[in-house]
């Protein structure tokens, strides 16, 4: 086991890391953001313009990968699909398609085995340019997030959206379907990120501990969002199942009605991630409020029971902030029950198994 060192004044690494991730976006985002017109980065990188994309990884890095490909698709009209990388789908000749690989590690087995089934240029997203990964692929865009020792991943995984955003902005300069005005203002949303993030930090927390103390004692958990939010639920959530055991149903909010309504009762909590527009979001609350459901939201406002700090135009990756929030919510809960916040039970770091 990895000695726990180099923890400076926090609790424990993921509270280092929650705490660092406005200054590691900022260090991702200055780095990449005045290389994005024309296709720059994408020439440095050694990335060809391809226009269709088949995005690859496990557990966080996915959700990472379904923002981007939903970026790729407003921002740059290219089609992209997400592989869950331990189920690879046949292999389809396409020479029009790129493979971007997400992998915090550079090591998780099933993301290295997946690769194996097609032909087409990689390009790893990675955090360790050294990894398996980063050798195995053409190109390698570094996250240089530093050390991530925590097992739930929190800087990694926001710096993998924004250099998600990065990238698809990037290819959609170098495809010509935007203009120089169009890039600049992308530029400035990318550099605006890290302050909305260390401002939600600075909101959320206390907030977040409070509703940790009052939910210590439920089991199970809903969380929902719609559109761009959905990502940042699942990923919320997920860091609520690894970290503090809970069981936690985390769907687009207008799936509840073909089922999961069902398990709505007196009082089970459900976790709203806010994302624009509100309206579809709250036509699917008052669903679950008027059968008894315990509705705690997420989004900018001082109505909001987690508040955010949200740009005043949603970039078209989301409302990223809000996971800041579900990651202050999730440790919160998780060090009030007593577990290990840095290695939680049954989980390693790198997955380098299948
Ligand atoms: O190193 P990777 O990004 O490839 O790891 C993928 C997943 O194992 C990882 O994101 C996992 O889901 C995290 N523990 C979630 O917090």
């Amino acid at each position: 086991v990895e000695p726990l060192a180099d923890m400076g004044d926090a609790e424990d690494f993921t509270a280092r890391e929650i705490d660092d991730q406005p200054a590691a976006a900022a260090r991702l985002v200055d780095s990449l953001s005045e290389r994005l017109a024309g296709g720059l980065l994408l020439r440095e990188l050694g990335v060809p313009a391809r226009t269709r994309l088949r995005l690859v990884a496990c557990g966080s890095s996915s959700y990472a990968a379904h923002v981007t490909a939903a970026v790729l698709g407003s921002v740059a009209r290219i089609p992209a699909h997400v592989v869950v990388a331990s189920e690879p789908p046949p292999p389809v000749e396409d020479p029009d398609v790129l493979t971007v690989a997400f992998s915090q590690s550079g090591e998780t087995a099933d993301v290295l085995t997946a690769l194996e089934h097609w032909t087409d240029p990689v390009l790893a997203v990675t955090n360790n340019p050294r990894s398996t990964l980063a050798r195995r692929a053409d190109s390698v865009l570094d996250l240089a997030c530093g050390p991530e020792r925590g097992v739930a991943a929190t800087k990694s995984f926001t710096n993998q959206v924004l250099a998600g955003a990065a990238l698809a902005v990037a290819l959609a300069a170098a495809l010509g379907r935007l203009s120089t005005e169009d890039v600049a203002g992308f530029e400035a949303q990318l550099r605006a990120a890290p302050e909305h993030m260390a401002a939600t930090h600075r909101l959320a927390a206390p907030p977040a501990d409070r509703l940790a103390r009052d939910l210590a004692d439920e089991p199970a958990f809903i969380y929902v969002s719609r559109g761009a939010g959905v990502p940042y639920a699942l990923e919320g959530a997920l860091k609520l199942k690894e970290l503090a055991y809970r069981w936690v149903e985390a769907l687009p909010a207008g799936e509840l009605k073909h089922g999961p309504l069902a398990l709505i009762q007196e009082g089970t909590p459900v976790i709203a991630v806010q994302a624009r527009p509100h309206d579809r979001l709250a036509v699917n609350a008052r669903e679950m409020t008027t059968r008894g459901a315990r509705l705690i939201t997420v989004g900018p406002g001082e109505d909001a029971d987690l508040p955010v700090k949200a740009p005043a135009v949603e970039p078209p990756w989301g409302p990223l902030e809000s996971v800041v929030a579900l990651q202050h919510f999730a440790r919160g809960l998780t060090r009030l029950l007593g577990y290990d916040v840095d290695r939680p039970r049954n989980l390693a770091k790198s997955v380098t198994v299948e």
